[in-house]
């Protein structure tokens, strides 16, 4: 999408977002009416601990999503999407506060790296030499580094500026992550473009460049729950893959290094399935994951923008398309939240299976499977990946 960026804290209709009741002074709001004038409004969110001022934007898509992200993580707050009625609901899992963030995270609404998924024992060899990063996760009693490690790119405050082009609006986030960072090489410059565009359309265009040759695998763990936040599990909704093989994974959720055919299995999405209707199942890699926690490997490979996935709910109607560049994706059932989790809603918790990520990215664990395609980027290429979440009704 060519890009014009817009300046100011307060950008576009923001007269219109007053008058019609886009915005409110808790973030956007349910009863944003369609046809609003696209707008970004930008605001505080809080400070991490560290005392970073974190902002906030709000962007109101002409078609009638609202976003509410956050430049810490690249982190989709709120995320209000029309029913079949018209009626708009927050479908996604966060926090109110940045303390949330920071004191229990799983990962919700984020931007990962520098490496997207598990990296088996926290070490890869690249060009003869031997990695270690740091082992923040450990599934089935196997460590690994999950998600770029104790600090990845979700617990970075970006730098972060409004954008605005015809009637998309969105906002440009930019990282440097140093030589060294968690372990990996290269100095690595990070550009992620957000757009919502009038077409309800979430589009995520992510690209880096490095100054040595470094393993990179970025995505968004953004959790949906089309009957709105902290409104029970997602084991109802129905989803689509488009893919006809998954990768198998250990004890620890780290890829056998096996590609799989899933006719025939509760790994079976490509045609539309209840999440909850085989989830219970007697299969080993069910067992693994408690549930879905797999990566399954898209039909297309073609490096182009193509449908991954579809999720639809029936009482409300919501449905989103999937598409991606990438070549795999990952599906999480939110097995590991509990009703320990507070959600957005005073006094009210998540629970388990209380949201699902469809992550687009490049297979677990790549740098140390030479079956799998290549993460590796070396200085002077670019890493470029493109993904949209494309909602809607039925
Ligand atoms: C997912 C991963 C899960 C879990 C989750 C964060 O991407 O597949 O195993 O770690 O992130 O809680």
């Amino acid at each position: 999408m060519k890009k014009r960026m817009i300046r100011g804290t307060v950008l576009a209709c923001v007269a219109a977002a007053a008058v019609t009741g886009c915005t409110t002074d808790k973030g956007a709001s349910a009863e944003m009416s369609k046809g609003c004038e696209p707008s970004v409004v930008v605001k505080p969110f809080g400070k991490t601990k560290d005392g970073q001022l974190v902002q906030q934007y709000t962007l109101t898509g002409a078609g009638g999503v609202v976003m509410d992200v956050i430049d810490y993580g690249g982190k989709v707050v709120r995320l209000y999407t029309p029913d079949r009625s018209g009626a708009k609901t927050d479908i996604t899992l966060g926090f109110n506060t940045v303390g949330g963030y920071e004191t229990q995270d799983p990962y919700f609404g984020s931007l990962i790296g520098r490496f997207g998924n598990r990296i088996a024992s926290g070490k890869f060899t690249l060009d003869g030499k031997t990695y270690t990063l740091p082992l923040n996760n450990t599934p089935g009693d196997m460590p690994c580094s999950l998600h770029g490690g104790d600090k990845g790119f979700n617990a970075y405050v970006w730098h972060s500026e409004p954008l605005s082009e015809g009637k998309s609006v969105g906002i440009k986030f930019t990282v440097t992550s140093p030589d060294g960072d968690q372990g990996y090489p290269g100095k690595l410059d990070v550009t992620v473009h957000y757009w919502l565009t009038p077409e309800n359309v979430w589009r995520i265009e992510y690209e880096a460049v490095t100054d040595k040759a470094t393993p990179v695998n970025l995505t968004q763990h953004l959790y949906f729950n089309f009957k709105g936040e902290a409104e029970g599990s997602i084991l109802d909704h129905e989803l689509t893959l488009f893919a006809d093989r998954m990768t198998p994974v250990n004890k620890g959720l780290i890829p056998t290094g096996q590609i799989v055919p899933v006719k025939g299995t509760p790994f079976d999405f490509t045609t539309p399935w209840a999440i909850g209707a085989r989830i219970n199942a007697d299969n080993e890699q069910l067992r693994f994951g408690g549930g879905y926690d797999h990566n399954w490997v898209l039909n297309n490979q073609s490096g182009k923008l193509a449908p991954a996935a579809a999720l639809y709910e029936k009482t409300t109607g919501r449905y989103l398309e999937v598409w991606t560049s990438e070549p795999a994706i990952q599906f999480y059932c939110g097995n590991f939240l509990t009703d320990q989790v507070p959600s957005k809603k005073p006094g009210k918790n998540l629970c388990y299976r209380g949201g699902l990520a469809l992550e687009t990215q490049h297979s677990p664990d790549s740098p140390n499977q030479p079956s799998f395609p290549s993460t590796i980027l070396r200085p002077g290429a670019v890493y470029k990946s493109v993904t949209e979440y494309r909602f809607g009704v039925k």
